[in-house]
């Protein structure tokens, strides 16, 4: 999959923008930022501002350096932030072009598999708080995304497989031929064979359009794209975000929604094994650390923005391609799910 540049190009012609600011990070800047601001430049007023990579990035005091440089270089409510990087970048970005001038608009360009599958798609950008992820955000969807899927040769492999999680859920949670392709191809993926990985690309990104096309601001369908998730977001909470990728998370959690849903009796021990196979063969885990106990994990689910009054909700499977949310979970059930 590949969006010709040109296409930024004919928005910025279309729309008249005042000024552009590129919001990146050193190295990205380097490899593909610098070459974009040289053509930007060519047609209207263009800065940059660099924030530092990963995870910690994505908090208030990132956003707040952003409006004071957007706010230094003159940028107004007729300008435009260009983000190119990961999803940590983008949904900083997306979060600081929301709110600045209470809203311009933004163009993602991501840079990562998980970028490109997932956190530029569907509009939810936003920070983290020191007791949770994505906690601060709004709904506010990029004016264009820039699929280059080119930028992920230089993209490292830890960072590649990260992605591979979102995309082993698409599988799961809606498209089980999808599942089987990935099962029939993920060695050729892995060396990042461009038709495959062209494919993949494009069908990932398809399914997660069609899913939050029919449902913006998460009132139902949506909530699917969280199997695994919550147990995800409790697993970084409680490892400061420091010792697993987002996507390493994922594979946890969809390993550990997986065990609770054949607990309950929904899907048999073959989609368990099916689900974990791939995602080890995608360089993922399933396993929870041992230095994290199943009880912490719990007592953090509980504080999950998707909880509502302390109880869980959780998007359980009933098979391949077909899962649902189920809300006020029983804590206890997860714990003997999980120690079982
Ligand atoms: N908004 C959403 O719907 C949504 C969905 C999924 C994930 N997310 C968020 O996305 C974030 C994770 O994103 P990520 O996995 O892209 O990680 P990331 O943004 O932290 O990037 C990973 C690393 O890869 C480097 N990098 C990026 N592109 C590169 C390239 N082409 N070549 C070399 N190095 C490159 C970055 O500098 C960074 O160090 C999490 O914060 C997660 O919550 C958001």
């Amino acid at each position: 999959m590949k969006t010709p540049l040109s296409s930024l190009v004919q928005l910025l012609e279309a729309e008249h923008y005042s000024s552009c600011m590129i919001l990146s990070q050193p190295p990205i800047y380097s490899l593909y930022g610098e070459s974009l601001q040289r053509e930007l430049q060519q047609l209207l007023p263009t800065f940059y501002h660099l924030v530092p990579c990963g995870e910690s990035l994505k908090n208030i005091e990132s956003a707040t350096a952003c409006w004071q440089a957007m706010h230094q270089q003159g940028l107004d409510r007729r300008s435009l932030v260009v983000a190119i990087g990961g999803g940590a970048l983008t949904d900083l970005a997306g979060f600081v072009a929301a709110c600045y001038m209470r809203g311009i608009d933004v163009v993602y360009i991501p840079t990562t598999l998980m970028g490109m599958v997932d956190a530029a798609i569907g509009g939810k950008t936003g920070v983290n708080l020191p007791s949770g992820k994505n906690l601060v955000g709004v709904f506010r969807k990029p004016k264009q995304v820039i699929i280059r899927s080119d930028y992920l040769k230089t993209l490292p492999k830890r960072e590649f497989c990260s992605g591979l999680a979102e995309v082993i859920k698409y599988g799961v949670i809606w498209d089980p031929t999808f599942f089987t392709y990935l099962e029939e191809n993920m060695d050729v993926l892995l060396e990042r064979n461009e038709t495959v990985l062209r494919y993949v690309v494009e069908r990932s990104y398809q399914i997660k359009n069609e899913i939050v096309e029919q449902d913006v601001q998460e009132n139902g369908l949506r909530a699917i794209l969280n199997w695994g998730h919550t147990f995800a977001h409790a697993l970084e909470t409680l490892t400061d975000y420091q010792q697993y990728t987002h996507g390493e998370a994922v594979s946890i959690g969809m390993c550990c929604a997986a065990r609770v849903s054949a607990h309950l009796g929904y899907v048999d021990q073959n989609f368990v094994e099916r689900q974990h196979k791939l995602c080890q063969r995608a360089g993922l885990q399933k396993e929870l650390p041992s230095d994290v106990s199943i009880e912490r994990l719990v007592e953090c689910m509980k504080r999950d923005k998707k909880a509502v009054a302390q109880h869980i909700s959780l998007v359980i499977a009933n098979g391949m391609g077909q899962v649902e949310l189920v809300v006020n979970v029983d804590p206890n059930m997860i714990l003997e799910a999980l120690t079982s």
